[in-house]
């Protein structure tokens, strides 16, 4: 099935011990790391155990500098527009709060924003009184350009926030359409990356996004409690972060302190230097399969699962039909979308259950309250699709028996 050979499945599956044990169809939740990258963790945590924490991250300060050549090389930015943050949600509030929305602002949204960004941005529209607007999707799922192009009113008060692929089903954004309109109209572009670096080719410069934000565990296969930003250098220039901090700044005199000139003055000093390893390794190891290839296999391999589903009487896919991304959502019916994921697990096949209340905008909207969630990766192969299918023909029979 291996549908680009640039992509060994097998070599995939021999350097990653976790599929020996399941059939783990959850790299958008937490994927699978390779041997390579745990094996980076562990020694640099004995290196800390022996050395002191300090002494060991001194030791890697060269091997953290690589991490910022690499995070940029896999979107295309330069090193000093990445800052390296503990997740995706810290990325993303730092930035929009660094913008410093007030009454003037608007907020447009698309219906794919994540939970915790979505929660976020209402509160900044609650606390300062910028208007916040979701905006409709066109009828293939994603952002509609036509009504989004009307709703800028040109300059930099309108923040478009919008998620590349969404946790609640395979779509993927117009991304590089949006960023057209908003170059054109002078409005700030965020991107949420956090489900498709990894999977999908990202270049910032190609989206016209002015910041994206991603996070390590999914399809990057790092290490959980990792993720980067990038900041367009000219938007970084003139965002001071609303809590600078000893890593980002330095404290010069009784009240006077000055920033980093790079997107580091988004950082905060603490954090896993082990992690940190792990998702250097990761991207290296992204960056040797190539990109181009993974998305190609990504998507082809959801294609057949989704088609899969499709045939099975009882099982309805809920994608969307712009969804080229390798996350695939569906219900069965006569279940509810948590019954059918425990019953998965107990055939050995992971997956997750996406409640509505991880995207009102999305599935609440649409009136689903939770579809089910599979996502595959470079390490899942036929076996791991066939037993998918199976499993979930003879809980949809079960069903209707
Ligand atoms: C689309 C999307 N954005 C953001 C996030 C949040 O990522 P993190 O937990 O790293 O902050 C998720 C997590 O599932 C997500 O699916």
């Amino acid at each position: 099935m291996n549908a680009d050979p640039a992509v060994d499945v097998a070599a995939e599956r021999a350097q990653t011990l976790g599929v020996r044990n399941a059939h783990h169809l959850n790299a958008a939740g937490s994927a699978l790391p390779t041997i390579a990258v745990v094996d980076e963790v562990v020694a640099h945590l004995r290196r800390e155990e022996h050395e002191g924490g300090y002494e060991a991250a001194a030791a890697v300060a060269g091997r953290i500098e690589e991490l910022y050549a690499a995070a940029a090389r896999a979107v295309g930015a330069a090193a000093a527009e990445i800052a390296l943050t503990d997740s995706a949600t810290t990325g993303l509030r730092v930035i929009v709060d660094a913008l410093r929305p007030d009454s003037s602002a608007r907020l447009l949204v698309s219906r794919s924003t994540y939970v915790s960004h979505a929660l976020h941005l209402l509160s900044v529209a609650r606390d300062t009184g910028a208007e916040l607007v979701v905006l409709p999707n066109g009828p293939d799922g994603g952002v509609d350009l036509e009504r989004l192009e009307r709703m800028l009113t040109g300059g930099p008060r309108d923040i478009v926030c919008v998620a590349h692929v969404p946790t609640s089903s395979g779509l993927v954004e117009p991304v590089r359409a949006i960023g057209e309109l908003t170059r054109r109209s002078g409005a700030t572009y965020l991107l949420d990356a956090t489900q498709s670096v990894g999977q999908l080719r990202v270049d910032v410069g190609e989206i016209g996004c002015d910041a994206l934000v991603t996070t390590g565990r999914k399809f990057l296969r790092a290490p959980r409690g990792t993720g980067f930003a990038y900041v367009r250098r000219t938007l970084l220039e003139r965002l001071a972060p609303v809590a600078p901090d000893v890593r980002g700044a330095v404290w010069t005199g009784s009240r006077a302190w000055t920033l980093s000139p790079t997107a580091r003055r988004f950082e905060t000093w603490e954090s896993s230097v082990a992690g940190r390893l792990g998702l250097l390794v990761a991207l290296t190891q992204l960056l040797d399969r190539g990109i181009a290839a993974t998305e190609v296999y990504l998507a082809a391999t959801a294609a057949r699962l989704r088609a899969g589903l499709a045939a099975i009487p009882g099982v309805t896919v809920r994608d969307p039909a712009a969804c080229a991304s390798g996350i695939v959502t569906f219900t069965v019916d006569g279940f509810g979308a948590e019954a059918v994921s425990l019953r998965l697990a107990a055939r050995g096949v992971r997956t997750v259950s996406v409640p509505a209340s991880h995207g009102q905008w999305d599935l609440g909207a649409r009136g689903v309250p939770a579809v089910v969630r599979a996502s595959v990766h470079v390490y899942n192969d036929d076996d791991d699709i066939d037993a998918l299918l199976g499993a979930v023909g003879e809980i949809a029979r079960g069903a209707a028996a």
